[in-house]
Parts: structure tokens; sequence; C-alpha cells
């Protein structure tokens, strides 16, 4: 791992505050349904947690894993499905949370694999936005906050494995 350094970009009073705003929306938005929450491992996990707190409708929740990033910081371009979902989403409202959306490959090819196996609705929900980044274009219907083009950790977002536990987000700094 070359020398680096992580510098605080948001705290976890103001992400923690704009999940809350996110999850009353989202509680507005689906008044009188059930939400199918589909999170992709592993980054958004904390992330999942902290908004199905914050749904006031009744939730159910499901994981699948995808691999996109080496252990670099750059995006492949191929996704592989590592865990997929357990349960079906035939019929349901479901909503894909993601840790961040990059180059937007990995949302892409998600959402028409799931979009095949007929859900009654399909939207995604994201902590972090890079539009700066985007390669292939992607329909984001909840964002926390877009952020400029920097390599962010924390929250469940890792460089290498590392730094998913930090509580607010940071911005990885090369030296
Ligand atoms: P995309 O396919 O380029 O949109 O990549 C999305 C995935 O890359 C995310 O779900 C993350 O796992 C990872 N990723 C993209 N940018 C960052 C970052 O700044 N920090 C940590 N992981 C990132
Ligand atoms: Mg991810």
């Amino acid at each position: 791992m070359p020398k680096h350094h992580v510098e605080k970009f948001l705290t976890e009073e103001e992400v923690d505050k704009k999940i809350s705003e996110i999850g009353r929306i989202i509680s507005k938005d689906y008044e009188g349904k059930k939400i199918h929450l589909v999170c992709v491992l592993r980054g958004g996990a904390f992330f999942m947690c902290e908004l199905a707190k914050r749904i006031t409708v009744p939730v159910s929740l499901d994981f699948m894993s995808v691999s996109s990033y080496g252990s670099g910081t750059e995006s492949s371009g191929n996704i592989k499905i590592v865990k997929d979902l357990d349960d079906t989403l035939e019929g349901k409202d479901v909503i894909i949370v993601e840790d961040i959306i990059d180059s937007g490959r990995t949302l892409s090819r998600l959402m028409e694999l799931l979009s095949s196996r007929k859900p009654n609705s399909l939207k995604l929900c994201t902590l972090l936005d890079k539009p700066d980044r985007r390669v292939v274009d992607v329909k984001v219907d909840y964002t926390c906050f877009e952020i400029p083009d920097e390599f962010v950790v924390g929250y469940g977002l890792d460089y290498d494995q590392m730094y998913r536990n930090l509580p607010y987000i940071g911005i990885v700094k090369f030296d």
C-alpha cells in the first residue's frame, strides 16, 4: 500500500443528518407500501443499516455482493456476482442501496440484472455519488452526497479492505 493518510471530509453528524433526511423522503414516497432493500456488499452495509432504521414503512432486507474493484482504486469494468440474493424480487418494491457510484459500470449492470427479475419497481439509493467520474449513465433516485473526484473511505467504504469502520467519511491523500 503506498504511503497515504486520510483527511476528514464529512463528519459522522453530517452523514447521520443526511441519512435521516433521505429516510424521511423514502418513507413518504413509499407510504402504504413495503420496501425491499437490496444492499450491495460490502461497502453498502453500514449505510443500509442506518437508512433502514430511519424508514418508517415496513422493510425487508437482502444482500448481494458483486466485485468491481480489485485492490487498487480503478474500476475493472467487469462485474462478477460473488453472492446472489437469497429472496426473489418478483412483485416487490425494491431499492438498491449502494455506498458510492463512480463510473456507474457496476450499477448499470446490476440494475439490468435485477430488473429482469420482475420487481414491481426498482430504485437506486446511494450514500455518495461522484458525477464527474461517470462513464455509464445511471439514474440515481436518492443521493445523500455528491462529492468531487477523490478516493474516499469510511462509513463502509474501503481502501484495500481498510478503513470501512471509520464513523466518518475521509479522503485518501497519497503522500
Ligand atoms: P463503479 O462501477 O465505477 O461505479 O464503482 C462502484 C464501486 O467502486 C463502489 O461500489 C465501490 O465499491 C468502489 N468505489 C468507487 N469509488 C470509490 C471510492 O472513492 N472509495 C472506495 N470505493 C470506491
Ligand atoms: Mg460497492
